[in-house]
């Protein structure tokens, strides 16, 4: 959504009128915990930039004397936000005040949950936050907190106030003891605070005054603090992000509509639309009543038609065809949890990602870190309010951006039941992205129909064909078992023949290395070759690690009934400990990168045909599983 404009916002809340020339907007989250003095700060900072509604402040004190109780800045917001609610100023969370220099959004976030939300809508996109802590308590395990999530949401610009300094008597040591300690944690998260603020928001001391309790302190007043923050400019510079949000028909035009995340789209531009993957030129830019324009940048909600009617719906991604974002059905996170109950293993939620909704799956759960001293450690469940890293996996391709590089695109929200349980940003370290596996470039195609039918094959042969996928670590034992298997099978008859990591990557794949998407193309290539030699009514017995899932999968509807996966199982010790080929010691030395279980990912699969587990059985007892196997699925003809 287009950010409301905070002129009738100000009139609303201040209940005056707001210069009609268009000023600087800082959009500014505060968070702290609870007891630490957020809303207190709020109030003062309302009352010192002169913005409260006319009596607003009498009213509210003369309730508390009547009440007996002592007048707190905390009951105004309360005030306020009760008005807010009523809906007598406006439905949004966010409340708008200006200083000398410019105009402010405090993007209000009392909670997690608030937070969570702002990671969907975008509002979390604020240019600084303020984190309160309370110098008398000290840093609280949810100040940490407050700061990882400020990381990942990729909030840079940061004030840390120590409020309650009359607390502690506006003691300097008080305030060196805690600003420090808070600022060191939030730098080893890489968040680093540009400012320190020793401040009390009762008393108005260095809020927009500067506090004569404080004569040691020299830096800015809260207020002088945000005047030196800049507004984060819309990304115009990074590459184009349109997520569709709507497709409107109008009589024969279709009219996409959303907002650009990010750079510059034109007119005659060509768009790719990910994860379908189609191409087609922008037409038009409509506007609702203005010339129709040429160009539009980020932050501007807009509509478009193209020159090609494609079928695209809400959810998909537009781009430049030669900066897409990422394709991929599997990608890392890190997950900050507020759900219910405990994220797991296998457990299935619906992922939000811009204007895209779909389920995934935990595939694995890496590590939880915690926010306090930042250890990780190894876990079955991620546990509310925990951060952790996890690899989901969703059921089909779809696009997204590592957050390093796109900070708009590169975060979800996971949905569970009805509730956004948890938020996250992207990094596909050391995945592909499988834009290219599904990219088809051939054209005029026309298949030729072969004259010898699979029976006829089968009965020439004795048997079917079909393809044993091995998978497994290097030094699992695929290869020993692929070539004694071949040799049985080859005795017995069978039409068989190994196709082997090492050899094809001398030969058909030389031009391949370890990087995901060299792997993922090996294993394309090995795939398509493997169906074409069942088809052919020959026995292949592949024997790649084949690292990823989505690869083996692909590989899988290349040969389709005809596949059977074996998992060659063997864990990293054992095969550490083999190291037929010393690869292992020189992976451990840095002398190899990527390598499949040190420094790249091995996927076990999960729906595989066989398994059989060289570290708990001899080659014997492993073939003969095998052979069995075979005999069973593909039998021969006497
Ligand atoms: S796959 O990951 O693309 O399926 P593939 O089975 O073809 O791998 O090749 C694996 C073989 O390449 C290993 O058995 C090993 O001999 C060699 N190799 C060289 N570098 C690597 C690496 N970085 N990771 C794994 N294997 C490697």
């Amino acid at each position: 959504m287009a950010n409301p404009e905070p002129g009738p916002v100000l009139a609303a809340v201040g209940g005056r009128a707001v210069p009609a020339a268009a000023r600087d907007l800082l959009r500014i989250v505060i968070v702290g915990h609870v007891d630490h003095g957020k809303s207190t700060l709020v109030g003062r900072i309302f009352h010192d930039t002169g913005l409260l509604p006319e009596g607003k402040l009498e009213t509210i004190k003369a309730v508390c004397e009547r009440r007996g109780m002592p007048f707190e800045w905390a009951f105004l917001m309360d005030a306020l936000q009760a008005e807010r609610d009523q809906g007598i100023t406006i439905d949004t969370a966010q409340i708008w005040f200006k200083s000398a220099k410019r105009d402010y959004v405090i993007i209000d976030a009392p909670g997690h949950k608030e937070f969570l939300k702002n990671m969907i809508t975008g509002a979390a996109a604020s240019d600084a936050a303020v984190l309160v802590i309370d110098v008398h308590e000290g840093v609280k395990e949810q100040s940490r907190r407050h700061g990882y999530l400020l990381h990942l949401l990729g909030v840079r610009q940061v004030a840390v106030v120590c409020n309650k300094m009359d607390l502690v008597g506006f003691d300097e040591a008080r305030f060196r003891a805690v600003g420090p300690e808070y600022a060191q944690y939030l730098a080893s998260i890489g968040v680093t605070p540009t400012y320190i603020i020793p401040a009390s928001a009762r008393g108005g001391d260095n809020i927009a005054a500067r506090s004569s309790a404080m004569p040691w302190y020299q830096g800015p007043t809260v207020i002088e603090a945000l005047d030196r923050f800049q507004p984060t400019s819309a990304p115009t510079e990074q590459p184009l992000r349109f997520p569709i949000q709507d497709v409107y028909k109008f009589d024969d035009r279709r009219i996409l509509a959303g907002r650009i995340e990010s750079g510059v789209l034109r007119v005659g531009d060509r768009l790719m639309f990910s994860p379908s993957n189609q191409t087609a030129r922008v037409a038009s830019i409509e506007a609702w009543n203005a010339a129709v324009p040429m160009e539009a940048k980020a932050g501007q909600s807009v509509g478009i038609t193209l020159d090609d009617q494609l079928f695209v719906e809400r959810g998909e991604m537009a781009s430049h065809e030669d900066n897409a974002p990422i394709e991929t059905d599997v990608f890392c996170a890190q997950l900050f949890w507020l759900g219910r109950d405990p994220l797991k293993v296998g457990a299935r939620y619906k992922c939000k990602l811009a204007t895209a909704e779909f389920p995934v799956t935990v595939q694995s759960i890496e590590r939880v870190i915690s926010t306090t001293d930042l250890s990780r450690r190894d876990a079955v469940e991620v546990e509310r309010n925990e951060v952790a890293e996890i690899v989901l996996r969703a059921r089909k391709l779809v696009a997204l951006d590592e957050f390093r590089s796109h900070t708009r695109t590169g975060r979800f929200v996971l949905i569970d039941k009805y509730d956004a349980a948890g938020g996250g940003i992207i990094s596909i370290e050391g995945y592909a992205d499988q834009r290219e596996l599904v990219t088809v470039r051939s054209t005029n195609i026309v298949k030729v129909a072969h004259g010898i039918t699979g029976e006829a094959r089968a009965g020439r042969n004795g048997h079917k064909g079909g393809v044993l996928w091995f998978t497994g670590l290097s030094g699992a034992g695929k290869s020993t078992l692929a070539v004694e298997l071949e040799r049985r099978l080859f005795a017995k008859g069978y039409h068989v023949y190994v196709l082997d990591g090492d050899n094809v990557r001398s030969g058909l794949n030389a031009n391949l290395g370890f990087s995901p998407e060299d792997r993922a193309e090996n294993i394309r290539r090995v795939g398509e070759v493997a169906a074409l030699f069942a088809d052919a009514g020959i026995i292949v017995i592949s024997s790649f690690i084949s690292p990823y899932r989505s690869d083996r999968d692909r590989a899988r509807r290349a040969a389709k009934d005809s596949f059977h996966e074996i998992y060659v199982k063997a864990d990293l010790d054992t095969c550490e400990r083999r190291d037929p080929k010393g690869l292992y010691r020189r992976a451990r030395a840095g002398e190899i990168r990527e390598f499949t279980g040190i420094s790249s990912p091995y996927e076990a699969p999960d729906a595989h045909e066989l398994e059989v587990d060289t570290a708990g059985a001899d080659v014997e007892v492993c073939i003969e599983r095998l052979m069995d196997y075979v005999r069973r699925t593909i039998p021969i003809a006497d």
